[in-house]
């Protein structure tokens, strides 16, 4: 297909296909640049199906011969698969094709990672292995030979037999190709295993490379928890004898479910204390939990097409969610997830690549893995929750699983399940899942004889292809407090769906202090004129966690924006209320790190924005460098007393309570940093047992620019392990000043252990570049030009990781002309590249297109 007209494809164009696969062998001879794959696949036609025409998806496939019913056949090769004439009655179709898995850098279909062979095939990957109907609505079962001298071949499903230079698996659940998975090298395992509630003993596994197996211990951990978990809350068991986790160390994405053979990128599964942050720890736990609960949420019931894709990834997103806030801090982990959601989601839902979390319409699939079918996919599950209540919500998912165990499923049935459990009509709240956007509310209030009245406007700014927005069902947790500080009315839910709705509460001998979308009970934009000391005030006295997050939050938000636009001193009464705080031993130490961190400067920027301003990145650089400046002073007497609280003694242990006390420890050492020229950093550094306290003291060294020795002490001790020198190369571009961000990043891909072809290294290195916003941003635009330089080589390479890092142009429109026109100027540069790959060409042209 040429450049300029790439097909796209539309949610209402969808047709089953007209046959039913029976069942599906395959046969690897795997070797490096030539492995053979021979497939026989059972199909029956569908009599009343409505397109009759055999197509068979096929990527980068030189095909060698294929049959039907033992007969060779010549089937028509065309663009992206082929076409071949059948019989009307079930037939046997058998292809061999070869194929190239260590020419293959795009690390999709069947690829090689440090020698070892390895799959990955969601969204359309299966198409690269062999010709098959590549769509999730055809499941079938698979059984697969592997032939090779490789020690370790796995695929899915059980075992069923061994010899010499060849193993046999066989899953008996039906499922899609995008599921399917092989490895094969020389790998060890970690072995583990697992009682289920009916008692059948399962055989876990995490196999990894020789070398890493000190690292397995807690993923273990995380597994059988995640598997407890599932039992306990949701009633779901595991359906197979053995359950297999891989780590490989190329690998797009974070890790992928494969049934019964889960492959995992290695930063999201190995862990040692030694080697690996809290921050690391609290990631591995939630992603391992992830993937094994996509076993039923994705895998036992599937997406009918990847239109519905947030089917399946926002519920077990919000599943993983409620596991985590489950093993560590319920409030903790709302915050963090809110954090997420505005510094990933929001500004996707606030630009040129706004889409619903189900779209209507796709050139490259891969380009829909994103913020908003992940993150704000599970924000909508939460909304619904509330609205239904626990018991319904409940009640709901055991239906959607007794209803629709084995299918391929929309959008619509996982409605209607809700629909049926508890006859509610949700037509209005499917909005949610069709219209793209952040809503604002505008709050107003008024009190008077005893009512206390709260008002709500909504409304949803325009997006790309939806200019007018209908009035969405929003759930409002509000609660009100008195002047005095105590709880009046407790949380009620107040169910927003006009445009513009009032709501009273009476006999309130007071106006109340209103505290408002706790919990941040909808992904929305609060709008509402308010006082700094009514911010303090919720800071100080809100029962509710997450909104005494926010309020700081507000509070820190409001004195950055005035510093920028005023040149203002940093706001007092806001200094004196996080000194009250910080010094509050009675108070979480992991919420006082929270309320410690401020917000980032990418979020000022857009603050700024939403208000009419054109943000200046230096100047926001400026402000939060003043602030956390005069922080440090205001705590000044108070740093050594509340360091020496908050270390944690004794050997490492990753459990969420040390972690908080670590997080808030690492807080105050940045600070005293900032005070001391680095003498505490120093001996942290110094003494450090564990990657969480090196790291926290070798970061707060390099922000005050005083910490050569020690980078390259990190160096020489953690050269050999790739995922401690993911952290090496990005904390350099993270900690550079803003005028040397671009030059220090540029250096380090001159490095010799830059690697292009690994994702980790790339993303550690332009994940930190983007990150950094005034330094990327920088005036010259050597920030912009070095990514768009490094993007360009990568897409020959690597189509997918350099079409999800084009996301970081997607705010472009917010900065002044200067900026903007560099910005475009890089951008046509990359959609006018020779032969760009389709993910990256529909990437740039959404975001030229704004
Ligand atoms: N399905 C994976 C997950 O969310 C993500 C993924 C998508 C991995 C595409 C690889 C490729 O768990
Ligand atoms: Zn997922």
């Amino acid at each position: 297909m040429a450049k300029d007209t790439p097909q796209t494809f539309y949610l209402k164009d969808y047709t089953p296909f007209g046959f039913d696969v029976e069942s599906v062998h395959l046969t690897f001879r795997l070797a490096p640049e030539t492995t053979r794959v021979l497939s026989r696949i059972r199909f029956a036609p569908k009599p009343d199906a409505a397109d009759k025409t055999f197509f068979l998806y096929g990527e980068e496939l030189q095909l060698i011969s294929a049959k039907i019913d033992g007969q060779a056949v010549t089937p028509e090769l065309v663009d992206g698969g082929l076409k071949c004439a059948v019989p009307s009655a079930p037939f046997t179709w058998e292809a061999e094709v070869e194929i190239n898995p260590a020419g293959n850098t795009a690390l999709e279909g069947l690829y090689m990672s440090n020698r070892m062979y390895c799959t990955q095939c969601e969204a359309e990957g299966f198409r690269k292995i062999t010709y098959y109907p590549d769509r999730p609505d055809v499941m079938s079962t698979f059984t697969v030979r592997i032939e090779g001298d490789e020690p370790v071949m796995l695929s899915n499903g059980n075992p069923v037999g061994a010899g010499e230079g060849w193993a046999e698996w066989h899953d008996p659940w039906p499922k899609p190709a995008y599921l399917f998975a092989l490895v094969a090298g020389d790998l060890v395992n970690h072995p583990g295993s697992f009682t289920t509630k009916s008692g059948k003993e399962v055989e876990l596994n995490i196999w990894v490379r020789p070398g890493d197996e000190n690292k397995c211990a807690f993923g273990m951990e995380a597994l059988k928890k995640s598997m407890k978990w599932d039992e306990d809350v949701y009633g779901l068991e595991y359906d197979l004898e053995l359950f297999n986790i891989v780590a490989v160390d190329d690998f797009n994405m974070g890790a992928m479910e494969n049934k019964g053979l889960n492959i995992f990128n290695s930063s999201c599964v190995l862990a040692s204390p030694e080697t690996s942050t809290d921050a690391n720890f609290e990631r591995i736990e939630a992603i391992i939990a992830h993937e094994y609960f996509h076993n039923w949420t994705g895998n036992r019931i599937t997406c009918r097409d990847w239109f519905q894709l947030c089917l399946k990834e926002g519920l077990t997103v919000f599943r993983d969610a409620q596991f985590t806030a489950d093993m560590r801090s319920e409030p903790v982990k709302r915050i963090d997830d809110v954090i997420t959601l505005r510094a990933r989601q929001f500004p996707e839902d606030n630009g040129p690549l706004a889409h619903p979390p189900r779209p209507e319409a796709f050139q490259e699939i891969n380009n829909f893995y994103t913020a908003t079918v992940y993150e704000k996919g599970a924000e909508v599950i939460g909304m619904l929750k509330r609205l239904v209540g626990d018991e319904s919500y409940y009640k709901a998912l055991k239906l959607y699983f007794e209803r629709h165990d084995g299918q391929a499923c929309t959008i619509e049935d996982w409605l209607k399940v809700f629909e049926d459990a508890t006859g509610r009509d949700l037509s209005q709240f499917k909005l949610w899942y069709s219209q793209a956007g952040t809503p604002r509310v505008k709050v107003t209030e008024d009190y008077a004889g005893g009512t206390y009245t709260l008002t709500f406007e909504q409304s949803t700014p325009p997006t790309p292809g939806q200019p007018d927005k209908a009035p969405r069902v929003i759930p409002m947790a509000v609660g009100l407090l008195s002047p005095n500080g105590d709880e009046v009315r407790a949380t009620e839910v107040l169910e927003l769906t006009e445009a513009k709705q009032s709501f009273t509460f009476e006999g309130l001998a007071s106006k109340p202090v209103p505290s408002i979308l706790r919990e941040f009970s909808a992904p929305v934009i609060l709008e509402r004129e308010t006082s700094n000391a009514e911010r303090a005030f919720l800071l100080a006295h809100d029962t509710d966690p997450f909104n005494r997050w926010e309020a700081g939050n507000a509070l820190a938000k409001e004195t950055r924006v005035a510093m920028v636009l005023d040149g203002a001193a940093p706001d007092a009464a806001y200094l004196d209320a996080l000194e009250k705080l910080v010094r509050d031993d009675e108070q979480d130490p992991a919420f006082r790190a929270l309320v410690l961190s401020p917000p980032s400067q990418s979020d000022i920027a857009q603050t700024l924005y939403e208000r009419g301003y054109t943000p200046d990145p230096q100047k926001i650089y400026d402000a939060a460098e003043t602030f956390t400046q005069t922080l440090a002073q205001q705590l000044e007497t108070s740093l050594p007393r509340l360091y020496a609280a908050t270390t944690v003694e004794g050997s490492y242990s990753p459990d969420a309570e040390s972690a908080g006390k670590r997080a808030l420890n690492g807080r105050i050492l940045s600070l005293l940093t900032r005070l001391d020229g680095g003498e505490q950093a120093a001996r942290q550094y110094a003494a450090a047992d564990n990657m969480t306290q090196q790291y926290a003291a070798l970061a707060a060294l390099m922000k005050a620019e005083k910490g050569e020795v020690q980078s390259r002490a990190f160096f020489e001790q953690w050269q050999d392990d790739r995922l401690v020198m993911d952290k090496w190369f990005a904390l350099q571009i993270a900690c550079a000043a803003p005028e040397k961000t671009a030059a220090t990043a540029k250096a380090l891909t001159q490095h010799a252990l830059f690697d292009m072809k690994n994702p980790n290294r790339f993303r550690a290195v332009f994940g930190a570049l983007a990150g950094n916003h005034a330094g990327f941003h920088h005036a010259s635009g050597e920030g912009y030009q070095l990514l768009a330089d490094n993007l360009i080589a990568l897409d020959k390479l690597n189509p997918q990781t350099t079409a999800r890092m084009c996301a970081a142009f997607q705010t472009w429109k917010r900065y002044d002309a200067g900026r903007q026109s560099l910005i475009r100027a890089q951008l046509s540069r990359i959609a006018g590249t020779e032969g760009l790959s389709r993910d990256t060409n529909e990437m740039v042209t959404r975001i030229l297109d704004a």
